[in-house]
């Protein structure tokens, strides 16, 4: 390996800055989730004006949690990851840049059109056109950044992490693309190219896999470098590694109709989503135990290292979500569980326990790097937010699941002469105390991210920029 390295091998700067975003917009996104869990406690806070409307802020909420705290968490590592193993600098600065300012731009324009008003109406497509349309090019850019990268590699092997955010970042362009196709009629307001059950029908196959490949094909990517990275193990299984992603892959784009239960959507594609949800669970558990097993040997390092921790409880969020999921599009269970709490229990079992987790412990082991330090400013402040975000997570679910049954039973509930037993009202009433307990949980996770600032900025602040260069010179040096 040659030791003759420019100063400047790696591009951290586009990590850094996709890096101090990802904190920004979790503080913003999960702020927000906090403010409309207590307008559901108390709708005195909706304000009687449209634009602070619960109807407008959850897209917002959701908009803001999923594209910009988790894309730029996945920009970040992505970025980080491929020049680390592949041994090389990436491809395009500028167009790096490009897409870190139109990512940013992207977002900005979600914050403002969407509590407006302007919304195509489809859940985590929400955008207008002229923003769907920005999001594509960026999202393009950051395919040739990512794969050009790759092609200019140092080493023989796509290192399997690189394979799981090449899949994330090809289908999530499929996905958008496709989802988006529409006529628009002003500058504010577009129709989609289709219609009544085809149209649910794409809009989920795109929204379930936008959850597959945006909020699990990534954060894999994640998963297998900062894992085995943070516990200094080798991965467990390299062949299962492999078998975990062509599986996955394979399987995922076909659950979306689990999403469309009991609706229009013909009998058969609905017993299809239900089937191949149900075989899901095998790659998802694969993927989970190679990430747990990486530890075997390292168990003893979860004591003292709080980050480690994070990555960890992930995994096990992970695998209890993707197991859950599989139970839930089980027809019968999905009559009881559809439209109550207990969906909202688990994406945030999802969202909350595996996708924030993982992001926030490969934040803690990247951040140091990418600025030129040792470790972070305070490894008893990741403590206490690895204890907030543990707590307020349990909380989070756990009290949707009382809620999400509770609300099943009641509304399902009928009396001899075949009226319903409870009134929606009645049942809305019984979640009032659910709904207390999400908001501290939420409030609890919201918490933690305060404490993480407060370390980023610290960790920043002491470093500087000549040592950010020499770290990144000697990272080329060694192995990665
Ligand atoms: C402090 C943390 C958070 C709080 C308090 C919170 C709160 C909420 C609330 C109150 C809702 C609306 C539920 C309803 O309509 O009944 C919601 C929806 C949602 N949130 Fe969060 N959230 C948090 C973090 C996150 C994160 C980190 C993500 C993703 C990475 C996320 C993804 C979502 C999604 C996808 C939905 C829509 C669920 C659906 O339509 O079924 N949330 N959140
Ligand atoms: C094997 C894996 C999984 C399966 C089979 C699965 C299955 C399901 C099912 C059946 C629903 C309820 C649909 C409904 O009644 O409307 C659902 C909702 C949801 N799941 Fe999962 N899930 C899995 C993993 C995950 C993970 C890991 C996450 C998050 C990171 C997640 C995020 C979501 C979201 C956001 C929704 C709500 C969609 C909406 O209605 O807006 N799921 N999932």
């Amino acid at each position: 390996m040659s030791t003759a390295i420019s100063p400047t091998a790696y591009n951290y700067k586009v990590v850094r800055q996709f890096a101090i975003m990802t904190v920004v917009w979790g503080i913003l996104g999960m702020g927000l989730g906090v403010f409309i869990a207590s307008q559901l406690v108390w709708p005195e806070l909706n304000f009687g004006l449209p634009w602070t409307t619960f109807g407008r802020l959850r897209p917002l909420h959701t908009n803001l949690v999923i594209f910009a705290f988790g894309g730029c968490a996945l920009f970040a590592t992505s970025y980080y990851v491929v020049q680390r193993t592949c041994q090389t600098r990436l491809i395009s600065d500028s167009l790096a840049a490009f897409t870190f300012w139109g990512w940013q731009a992207v977002i900005v324009g979600a914050i403002v059109t969407l509590p407006l008003g302007y919304t195509t109406t489809k859940e985590y497509a929400e955008l207008e056109w002229p923003l769907a349309i920005l999001l594509a090019i960026v999202w393009v850019t950051y395919g040739l950044v990512f794969f050009g990268t790759i092609t200019k590699r140092k080493t023989k092997h796509i290192y399997v992490g690189n394979w799981f955010y090449g899949a994330f970042i090809v289908v999530t362009a499929m996905l958008h693309i496709v989802n988006h196709a529409s006529l628009p009629v002003s500058f504010f307001k577009s129709y989609s190219a289709y219609a009544g059950a085809t149209d649910a029908m794409i809009q989920w196959w795109y929204g379930h896999n936008a959850v597959g490949f945006f909020l699990t094909t990534g954060f894999l990517g994640m998963m297998y470098y900062f894992v085995p990275k943070q516990a200094e193990r080798p991965i467990y299984s390299y062949r299962l590694s492999i078998v975990h992603f062509w599986a996955l892959i394979t399987l995922y784009i076909w659950a979306g109709p689990h999403h469309l239960h009991y609706t229009a959507l013909p009998d058969w594609a609905q017993s299809l989503g239900m089937a191949m949800s149900i075989i899901l669970l095998a790659p998802s558990w694969g993927g989970m135990i190679n990430g747990m097993m990486t530890l075997s040997g390292a168990w003893h390092k979860l004591r003292t290292d709080p980050i480690l921790r994070f990555l960890v409880v992930s995994l096990a969020f992970y695998g209890m979500s993707t197991f859950e999921g599989p139970m839930m599009a089980i027809k019968t269970v999905n009559s009881l569980s559809h439209y109550t709490d207990w969906t909202i229990g688990h994406v945030h079992a999802g969202a909350l326990g595996w996708v924030a987790m993982i992001s926030i412990g490969a934040l803690y082991h990247l951040i140091p790097k990418v600025f030129g330090r040792q470790q972070m400013h305070s490894i008893g402040l990741i403590n206490t937010h690895f204890w907030l975000a543990t707590i307020g997570t349990v909380l989070y679910i756990a009290s949707m699941w009382v809620n999400g049954i509770t609300q099943g039973l009641m509304w399902r509930a009928i009396n001899d002469d075949g009226t319903l037993t409870y009134s929606f009202v009645e049942a809305l009433q019984a979640s009032h105390p659910g709904f207390i307990v999400r908001a501290l949980g939420g409030a609890f996770f919201a918490g933690g991210m305060l404490i993480m600032a407060y370390n980023v900025f610290r960790t920043v602040r002491a470093s500087n920029p000549a040592e950010a260069e020499a770290a990144a010179q000697i990272a080329v040096v060694g192995a990665h």
